[in-house]
């Protein structure tokens, strides 16, 4: 048998029972369900706007990483006799050499890939040569090698006086010493 206490929705509440905390209970899971959609839809919307950006990424021209065929180095005056630059190194991979090669004082652009198996060489001041430091190669300052397992000279790069009075190094052309292409004026500013 129920009494009037056993169905009055106030002290069924606070015992945890009746049709008030059932409402409050649906609600209440309305709510999270409601949250949990709401957050799968963020997350959704995030994971694509990752994709988009890759795919803009990937769709872009690359025109950071890859360094200019052309660029410009500086007045022949820089370059005092002898002088070797190495700023052009880690960018580009070209020493700029003032020296004397086959009776000519010039300005030269050489690779600072050595020609044995392809190791980056290093500009030692106090030998005043280029050294590989991977088996021992070494070059004079024209690019000429002396001692070590390289076959053949440095190779050298396209220079020029462009119109603006600096030294232009135009790394799509080459030169090989051993293939007798040093002889062409492309590849040496007479200073
Ligand atoms: S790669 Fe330079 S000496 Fe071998």
């Amino acid at each position: 048998m129920s009494s009037a206490e056993d169905n009055n929705p106030n002290i069924l509440a606070e015992q945890g029972e009746g049709p008030e905390v059932d409402r409050r209970r649906r609600s209440l899971l309305g709510v999270m369900f409601g949250s949990l959609v709401g957050l799968g839809f963020m997350a959704l919307g995030g994971v694509a706007g990752l994709w988009a950006a890759g795919t803009a990424r990937f769709m872009m021209p690359n025109t950071i990483t890859e360094p200019a065929k052309r660029f410009k180095v500086g007045f022949p005056g820089d370059y005092p006799d002898g002088y070797v630059e190495t700023r052009f190194k880690q960018r580009y991979g070209v020493w700029i050499v003032r020296s004397e090669h086959a009776g000519r004082r010039q300005i030269v652009a050489l690779s600072t890939t050595c020609t044995h198996l392809g190791c980056i060489t290093l500009w030692q001041e106090n030998e005043q040569k280029f050294k590989c430091p991977c088996h021992g190669s070494g070059f004079y300052r024209d690019g000429v090698n002396f001692e070590g397992p390289a076959p053949r000279p440095l190779p050298r790069y396209a220079i020029r006086i462009a119109a603006d009075g600096q030294l232009e190094v135009d790394r799509s052309r080459v030169f090989q010493e051993e293939l007798g292409q040093w002889e062409d004026p492309a590849c040496y500013v007479e200073v």
